[in-house]
C-alpha cells in the first residue's frame, strides 16, 4: 500500500496522523507492506508552495494507491478567492482524480441514538448512503461570473449536467442499492430546474434499462431534507448532485450527534480520495479535542476498496469498542453519561482493540 496522505489544515492533521498510525499498525500486524508519503493540500500547500494544489501534488497522488485528506480551509485564507482559495485546492484534486462518486454512509448505532438530536425512535434503524455527485453540476459548471462596478455586481454560476455525468453517477448508485437493502431515492429539484428534469429522465430510464430489481423512488430537495429529520430509516440509498449532496450529508452526518463521525469515498477514477465530510474546524483545532471517527472510518473505506476488507473489518471493531466503552470527544460527551477524551485517548483505544479484534 502506497498512500498520499494530505494533512491539510485545522484539525486535518490531528485526524490524519491518528488514521496513519492505526493503519500502519494493522498493516504491521498483518505484514501488509505500508508506505506513506505526505505533502500539503489547501491551506498549508498555500503557504508553502504559494498554489492550493499544486501540479507536484496531483502528480503524487496519481501515482499513489489512495490519497487520505484530513481537511482544508480556515479564517487564515479566508480572505483569498477564485482558484487561490484552500477549498479549490480541494475541487482540482476531485477533479484530476476523476473521483465522480462520493459515498457518505450514515449508520447511527445504539450507542450513538442517545446523542442523536432525533428522538431515539426516531433516530432507530437509520442506515442510508449519500451517493453525491462530485466532479460536475454547480461547483464546476461554466460559465461562472462575478462583474460589475462596485455596489451594482452581479454574479452566476452554472448548475449543468451531462447526459453520462448522471447516467456514470446514478450507475454507482444503484449498483449499491443492490447491494444494500434494494431502494434507491434519487434527489433533485425537477419541479424547477431543467438540469434536474434531465438528471431524472436519465435516472428513470436506467433503472428501466439495467436496474429494474432496484426500488427507484425520485424526491425533491426541499422535502429530502425534511424527511431526514423526520423519519431518516425510511432512505437505503439516497442519489444527488454536487450541491444537493453536500448540504444534506451534513444534515445526515449530525443523526449521530456529530459531524465528526460521517466518513466518505470519493471513487469512479483509477485512485480513490478518502476524507472525512466535516471540515477544519478552526474553532477546535490545535486543543486535541477533534472526533478522529470520522477520519478513522473513511481509512476503514480506504482498506475495503484496496482489498483489505480484514483490517477495515478489525478497524470499524475498534471504533464501535471506543463507543461501547462510553468514550467521546466533546463534541459527544454528556457529562455523568460519558467518558470524555481526547483525539489521541480515543484513537489509542481504537488502534487497541482493532489489534485485538484481528487476533
Ligand atoms: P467544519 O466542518 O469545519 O465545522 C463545523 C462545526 O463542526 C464546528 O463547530 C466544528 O468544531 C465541528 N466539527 C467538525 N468536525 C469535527 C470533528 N472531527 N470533531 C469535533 N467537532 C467537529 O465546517 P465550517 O466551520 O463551516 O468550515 C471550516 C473550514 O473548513 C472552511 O474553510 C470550510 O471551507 C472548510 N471545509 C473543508 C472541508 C474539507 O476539507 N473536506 C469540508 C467542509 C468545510
Ligand atoms: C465537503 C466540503 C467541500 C465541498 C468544500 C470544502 C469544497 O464542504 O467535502 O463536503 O463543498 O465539497
Ligand atoms: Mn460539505
Amino acid at each position: 500500500m502506497n498512500i498520499l496522505v494530505l494533512p491539510g489544515d485545522g484539525i486535518g492533521p490531528e485526524v490524519c496522523y491518528e488514521a496513519v498510525e492505526t493503519l500502519r499498525q494493522l498493516c504491521e500486524a498483518r505484514g501488509v507492506p505500508f508506505e506513506t508519503q505526505e505533502d500539503h493540500a489547501g491551506g498549508s500547500a498555500i503557504d508553502a508552495y504559494g498554489d492550493p494544489m499544486p501540479d507536484s501534488v496531483i502528480e503524487k497522488a496519481k501515482a499513489a494507491d489512495a490519497v487520505l485528506l484530513g481537511a482544508v480551509g480556515g479564517p487564515k485564507w479566508d480572505d483569498l478567492t477564485g482558484a487561490m482559495r484552500p477549498e479549490s485546492g480541494l475541487l482540482k484534486i476531485r477533479k484530476e482524480l476523476s473521483v465522480f462518486a462520493n459515498l457518505r454512509p450514515v449508520a447511527v448505532p445504539e450507542t450513538l441514538a442517545a446523542a442523536s438530536p432525533l428522538r431515539p425512535e426516531a433516530i432507530a434503524g437509520t442506515d442510508l448512503l449519500v451517493v453525491r455527485e462530485l466532479t460536475g453540476g454547480i461547483y464546476f459548471g461554466e460559465p461562472r461570473e462575478r462583474s460589475g462596478e462596485a455596489g451594482a455586481e452581479v454574479a452566476y454560476n452554472t448548475m449543468r449536467y451531462s447526459t453520462e455525468e448522471i447516467e456514470r453517477v446514478a450507475r454507482v448508485a444503484f449498483t449499491w442499492a443492490r447491494r444494500r437493502g434494494g431502494r434507491l431515492c434519487s434527489v433533485d429539484k425537477a419541479n424547477v430546474l431543467v438540469v434536474s428534469q434531465l438528471w431524472r429522465d436519465v435516472v428513470t430510464k436506467l433503472h428501466a434499462e439495467e436496474f429494474s430489481d432496484v426500488e427507484l423512488s425520485h424526491m425533491y430537495v426541499d422535502n429530502a431534507a425534511m424527511q431526514l429529520v423526520i423519519r431518516p430509516s425510511q432512505f437505503d440509498v439516497i442519489l444527488t448532485g454536487n450541491l444537493f449532496g453536500d448540504i444534506l450529508s451534513d444534515a445526515a452526518a449530525t443523526l449521530g450527534g456529530s459531524l465528526g463521525l460521517l466518513p466518505s469515498a470519493s471513487l469512479g477514477g483509477s485512485v480513490g480520495l478518502f476524507e472525512p465530510v466535516h471540515g477544519s474546524a478552526p474553532d477546535i483545532a490545535g486543543q486535541g479535542l477533534a472526533n478522529p471517527i470520522a477520519m478513522l472510518l473513511s481509512s476503514a473505506m480506504m482498506l475495503d476498496e484496496l482489498e483489505q476488507p480484514e483490517l477495515a473489518t478489525a478497524l470499524r471493531a475498534g471504533v464501535q469498542s471506543a463507543l461501547d466503552a462510553g468514550l467521546r470527544t466533546a463534541d459527544l460527551h454528556r457529562e455523568g453519561q460519558t467518558t470524555k477524551a481526547g483525539t489521541k485517548e480515543l484513537s489509542q483505544h481504537v488502534r487497541e482493540a482493532a489489534l485485538k479484534a484481528l487476533g
